[in-house]
């Protein structure tokens, strides 16, 4: 029997694990909080001295960690310990989509998942409450009971509880969303373990927010919250392009239909598309899933939200196209923001990527900036090393990084702004206008600059939805 939560271990220290158990050590003094993880330049990097080198960056995450980190938060590559001293596991592990195999391209990869649990399996002590937290298809705790349950018939000793308690944080909020969640949801089936994982959250949430389901019930709600988020951006970039031929403006119509409280006013920005980690993947495995149960018609409905949002991706390339006189062979441009979002590091599906390898294979010279992916990040998600291309090489095409905005700018035919960083807003367009080679275009995928300015300043400027 646990007698009380003291030890929690979480396995994956990645943008879900950390921020979450960071939040957990800090509302919890009297919980021991453990994040391991196999790799181990990761766990270095959230043990670093100097916090500006935590490895994943995120607003007011620095302070948070440094609350806690040494009293009752501990980063650690010590799986098999930190495993057995756990009254609680939590499992935070990446879930990408698969990409080969049965269920390719749409279904998740659960081998991190599954490793997870034979790990759980094999060196958990006693009693132990194990909560999925990864994004994960429906039905996955059945997986992780099954593998568990296998190992506990052998020995008496071993016990073991699943819930899910998917998480709902946003990167770039991810803290203040974990300390005032609009709700926390837990699936299980051991009322028990259920209250020990809810009395943890009672700590700083209050109990009108702890909604308890079943298993099924808790994963499926997980898919459907992004799915429904994802398919209200596909449907006012659908829009944006309605807009752009038609004379009306995106940002007055999303303001108008926002204003019905039926319809509400959030995430109704429209943009270059969705990435993150968690929109696309989730999306496919409702559609896997949907499939798999003969629902051919819900499965293609679905599949429409990522259909709109991957032509919005090359709605984009080729307005850029057209307009700089239909080649872009041998030009330059500049590329503000990389990451998918603002206020985090994390480029993973980020519209960025499939712009700029547009472009590339268009024969254009990229200079990108972005205030927090590095150049390394920019090479593995491009494919391709950064290579300065000299003047009136027009056999050779590819892309750089740079230290700053003016620098991204200096000699660009256009500016392409794909991610709405705070600093994008402030541009000096005038510095701008006498750095860029006339005539010079800027595309603002996210309509964040003003237009006035910019064509005052004799640039020449196309916005999403306008
Ligand atoms: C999402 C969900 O919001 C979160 O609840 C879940 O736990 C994980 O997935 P995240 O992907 O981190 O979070 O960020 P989110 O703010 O949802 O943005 C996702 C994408 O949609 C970004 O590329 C963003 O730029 C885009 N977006 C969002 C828009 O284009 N317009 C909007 O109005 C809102
Ligand atoms: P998410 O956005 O879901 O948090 P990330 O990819 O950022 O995903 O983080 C997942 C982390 O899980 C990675 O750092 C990875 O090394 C770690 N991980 C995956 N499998 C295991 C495992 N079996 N044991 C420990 N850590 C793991």
């Amino acid at each position: 029997m646990i007698d009380k939560i003291k030890n929690i271990c979480c396995i994956g220290a990645g943008y879900v694990g950390g921020p979450t158990m960071a939040v957990i050590a800090d509302k919890c003094p009297h919980i021991q909080v453990n994040v391991v993880d196999v790799n181990q330049s990761r766990i270095n990097s959230w043990n670093s001295e100097d916090l500006k080198y935590l490895p994943i960056y995120e607003p007011e995450l620095a302070p948070t960690v440094k609350r806690s980190r040494g009293r009752n938060l501990h980063f650690s590559t010590n799986v098999e310990e930190k495993i057995r001293e756990a009254d609680m596991i939590f499992i935070s592990v990446n879930t990408p989509t698969k990409i080969s195999g049965i269920g390719a391209g749409q279904a998740s990869d659960l081998k991190w998942v599954e490793s997870s649990a034979r790990q759980i399996a094999k060196y958990a002590q006693g009693e132990t409450i194990v909560v999925e937290k990864s994004t994960l298809p429906v039905k996955t705790a059945e997986t992780i009971k099954k593998i568990l349950s296998t190992v506990s018939n052998n020995n008496k000793e071993i016990k073991f509880n699943v819930l899910s308690n998917p998480e709902f944080l946003a990167e770039g909020t991810a803290i203040n969303d974990l300390e005032n969640p609009d709700r926390v949801l837990i699936g299980g089936e051991n009322d028990e373990s259920i209250n020990y994982l809810k009395d943890i959250y009672l700590n700083w949430v209050e109990k009108e927010k702890i909604l308890t389901t079943n298993l099924w019930s808790s994963e499926l709600s997980k898919l459907i919250a992004n799915a429904f988020l994802a398919q209200r951006i596909s449907s006012i970039n659908s829009i944006s392009a309605l807009c752009e031929v038609t004379g009306a403006d995106i940002k007055e119509v999303s303001r108008a239909i926002g204003m019905d409280s039926r319809i509400g006013g959030k995430f109704l920005n429209s943009g270059p598309g969705f990435g993150g980690s968690c929109f696309k993947k989730d999306i496919l495995n409702l559609v896997y899933i949907c499939n798999y149960y003969g629902l051919k018609k819900v499965a293609s409905y679905w599949q429409k939200v990522i259909d709109i949002n991957d032509w919005q991706q090359e709605r984009i390339s080729s307005i850029i196209v057209k307009n700089l006189f239909g080649t872009i062979s041998s030009k330059t441009i500049g590329i503000l923001g990389f990451s998918f979002k603002a206020d985090t590091n994390d480029t993973r599906e980020s519209p960025a990527i499939s712009i700029c390898k547009d472009l590339i294979v268009e024969g254009a010279n990229l200079q990108i900036f972005d205030p927090q992916v590095s150049e390394d990040q920019i090479a593995i998600d491009l494919e391709s090393e950064p290579k300065k291309v000299s003047e009136n090489d027009f056999d050779n095409f590819g892309w750089i990084s740079c230290n700053d905005i003016y620098d991204a700018a200096k000699n660009a035919d256009a500016l392409v702004i794909i991610t709405e960083w705070e600093e994008f807003k402030k541009i000096d367009w005038q510095k701008i206008s006498n750095l860029m080679r006339p005539p010079s275009w800027v595309f603002d995928t996210r309509s964040i600059v003003n237009k006035k300015i910019v064509l005052k300043n004799g640039l020449n400027i196309w916005q999403i939805g306008n």
